[in-house]
């Protein structure tokens, strides 16, 4: 995105591996060329259409173009022109608006949220181990994650879970159960069950050092959606095949006996009724967090509320398709008494808008995959310039505090 007077706006779209059938639909050329996969068509959207619609727009008026962008496509799930083609341009409209203030993102979207001080510094949520959708269904849960719920500092967390990504490694190589690394860069392991990733987790905090539950806690993103359907879920890790309840059963089982703080998608995004009975059962102690089923929309985070399914929502850009209606979501959770993390994707690219998304908006917690790989980490140390920033401003340490359920009520605390 160019402005007539040069201040330059870029965004790259991410793309996910396990995605919500709800989530605004990444075009792809599909044919023969790279798989299918190759985004030529989006690409051209831009150039063409988009870019005819837009010239001659204010891009400070955000709303407003994302109503252009949302009307122009004409389709709710944004297939018509892509929901990669439109989250890449609202978020280099939004990088635009700053350059041409100079200033960058992060101090661009304080003042205008109300909060000029911009003093919210995420918690790092990150990935330990990956399984599922991303290490080929190797181990069936998802994101192994920690959260390091004692740290009192951005770059004080980020040591301490480097720490732990680190005794992780050593623990699963020295066992003989590291096969490498998984799509956003935690270990992919070789376990004969899903319990054993909570294991090595606990072992790996206690290694580095830290107290679980205190220090490091562990969140887990189970994406139950990938091996479940119609209320049924089959965790071939486990040889098991589960009811609703059953799988229910077990995550409640894995809160009891391990010093976990979160819990994302743990029932499919057609399971409703499960959701609410998990929130239900836990809610008071972890966050239970809605990716898959809410898909960053407003509305659906509106009607989970009223129902009490989940108490906390994933906040991904390109599930919703522009900005402003990921910045409902967000609103729509803060509203509802929800918890909020912004998220990267599985796929992922050198872009780091969404760092300055979660510092510029207020969202509390941060997920961008794990301690390694550089589009990991490039988020991690723009998370970490940004504190240094607010640091010197306010001549003291920015403080994190991921507002998560009370350490207090966990039996290991
Ligand atoms: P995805 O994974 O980008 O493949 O959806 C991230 C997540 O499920 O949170
Ligand atoms: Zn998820």
């Amino acid at each position: 995105m160019t402005l007539r007077f040069g201040a330059i706006g870029r965004a790259i779209a991410p793309a996910g591996a396990s995605t919500g059938t709800g989530e605004a639909v990444e075009r792809r050329d599909g044919g023969e060329a790279f798989g299918g996969l190759d985004v030529k068509g989006a690409v051209a959207a831009v150039n063409s259409e988009i870019h005819l619609a837009l010239k001659g727009k204010d891009v400070r008026d955000q709303e407003e173009i994302d109503n252009v962008l949302r009307e122009l496509d004409g389709m709710t799930d944004k297939s018509r022109l892509g929901g990669n083609a439109l989250i890449a341009t609202s978020m280099a409209v939004l990088n635009a608006a700053a350059a041409a203030e100079k200033i960058p993102l992060w101090q661009y979207l304080g003042p205008l949220m109300g909060h000029s001080d911009g003093t919210v510094l995420p918690l790092p949520e990150i990935q330990i181990l990956g399984g599922g959708a991303h290490a080929a269904g190797r181990v069936d849960i998802q994101d192994f994650m920690v959260i390091a719920v004692g740290a009192s500092s951005f770059a004080e967390a980020l040591d301490w879970t480097a720490e732990v990504y680190r005794a992780a490694g050593t623990l699963l190589s020295e066992s003989g159960r590291l096969e490498g690394v998984a799509d956003e860069g935690g270990f992919w392991p070789a376990f004969d069950s899903n319990e054993e990733g909570l294991d090595v987790l606990v072992s790996a905090i206690e290694k580095s050092g830290r107290t679980p539950g205190q220090d490091v806690a562990i969140s887990l993103d189970i994406a139950a959606s990938e091996f479940g359907a119609e209320r049924r879920y089959k965790l071939s890790r486990d040889k098991q095949e589960m009811d609703s309840d059953a799988l229910c059963g077990m995550l409640v089982d894995w809160v009891e006996r391990y010093p976990i703080v979160s819990v994302e998608d743990p029932l499919g995004e057609d399971d409703p009724d499960g959701l609410v009975r998990f929130t239900w059962a836990v809610g008071k102690r972890v966050q239970v967090v809605g990716d898959d089923f809410l898909v960053t929309n407003a509305d659906r985070v509106d009607a989970a509320a009223k129902v009490s399914a989940c108490n906390a929502v994933l906040i991904k850009p390109n599930q919703a398709g522009t900005l402003s209606e990921t910045k409902a979501a967000f609103d729509a959770a803060e509203k509802a008494g929800y918890g909020a993390i912004i998220s990267a994707r599985s796929g992922e690219t050198e872009d780091v808008t969404i760092v300055h998304l979660g510092v510029g908006w207020g969202v509390k917690q941060l997920k961008v995959g794990s301690f390694a790989r550089s589009e990991r980490m490039g988020k991690w140390n723009e998370g970490l310039r940004i504190a240094e920033t607010l640091n010197q401003t306010s001549g003291g340490t920015q403080p994190v505090d991921g507002n998560l359920p009370p350490r207090s009520s966990f039996p290991w605390s």
